[in-house]
């Protein structure tokens, strides 16, 4: 696996994976990799003739210098673990790469990202739809993988490939998850023994707020006993959890085909996002 970290060497090695016109995929990563970007990767493999991953901490998504500073960062062990689920390629970038000097320009997306994450993160959603803007227009995969996980993020992503004509087509992976159910998230390892067995009772809200909604309850119910479900254990502050359609991410009233199931809980000082179809 070929490791990029000048911009200047990102045109060459992408010339080198493309030639005889093969197909190119890529997953945008931040690094401090589990399985959950593992099966990324295997799916962008089946998806196209050569993968390339970024690992990039990107500063304009974090709106907290502290969680910047403390975000994991393990590139040797990264760049193992990518090798290992078939990647061809990785490109690291720098912030210096990717902002320069004088960087004036933010991508919003409007809509999608006002609520829910949007509320609670101001200026995340613009920091990522900047950066993956800028990765997709240096990279100019064919094809991008994104996880199912942060269904927010996705739903953004989906939109501004559309409105800016980048051509890539967008996959989403339903989420990794342990064996009872919990999400695989790089935050998982900050539970406590205890926090972590109580965690599970996240999916499992969502899965009863799915089969209350499928046996006629309203979207309003189903959502007061999801978060009674989560304060019983012990989650709080709760800070969505929502019927919502699945591409606007605007609230429903009423059951309806393509919903999605979305929340967000905090448990001690981990917080935790998960969602399912609804
Ligand atoms: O999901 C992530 O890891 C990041 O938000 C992304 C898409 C790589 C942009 O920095």
């Amino acid at each position: 696996m070929q490791i990029i970290k000048s911009k200047e060497n990102l045109a060459a090695a992408l010339a080198r994976l493309r030639e005889g016109g093969r197909a190119l995929a890529m997953v945008p990563t931040m690094g401090a990799l589990h399985e959950g970007h593992l099966a990324l990767v295997a799916e962008a493999a089946r998806r196209a003739d050569k993968v390339v991953a970024s690992i990039f901490v990107n500063p304009l998504q974090f709106n907290d210098a502290g969680d910047l500073e403390r975000y994991p960062r393990d590139e040797e062990g990264d760049a193992a673990k990518l090798e290992s689920a078939g990647c061809d390629a990785v490109w690291m970038p720098t912030p210096a790469d990717l902002y320069p000097e004088g960087f004036a320009t933010t991508v919003h997306v409007a809509g999608i990202t006002e609520a829910w994450e949007g509320a609670h993160r101001p200026g995340h959603f613009d920091g990522v739809a900047t950066v993956v803007t800028k990765l997709f227009t240096n990279v100019a995969p064919d094809v991008a993988v994104f996880g199912e996980k942060d269904y927010q993020q996705l739903a953004l992503i989906r939109r501004l490939t559309v409105d800016l004509d980048l051509g890539v087509e967008i996959v989403g992976l339903p989420t990794v998850r342990a064996e009872d159910g919990l999400a695989l998230s790089s935050r998982n390892a900050l539970l406590s023994v205890e926090e972590r067995a109580a965690a599970v009772a996240l999916p499992r809200a969502l899965d009863e707020m799915a089969r209350a909604i499928g046996a006629g309850a309203s979207p309003r119910e189903a959502e007061a006993a999801a978060r009674e479900t989560l304060q019983s254990a012990g989650f709080g502050p709760i800070d969505y959890v929502a019927y919502v359609d699945g591409d606007t991410l605007e609230p429903l009233k009423s059951a309806r085909e393509g919903a999605r199931i979305i929340a967000a809980a905090s448990l001690g000082k981990v917080r935790l996002i998960d969602n399912r179809a609804g």
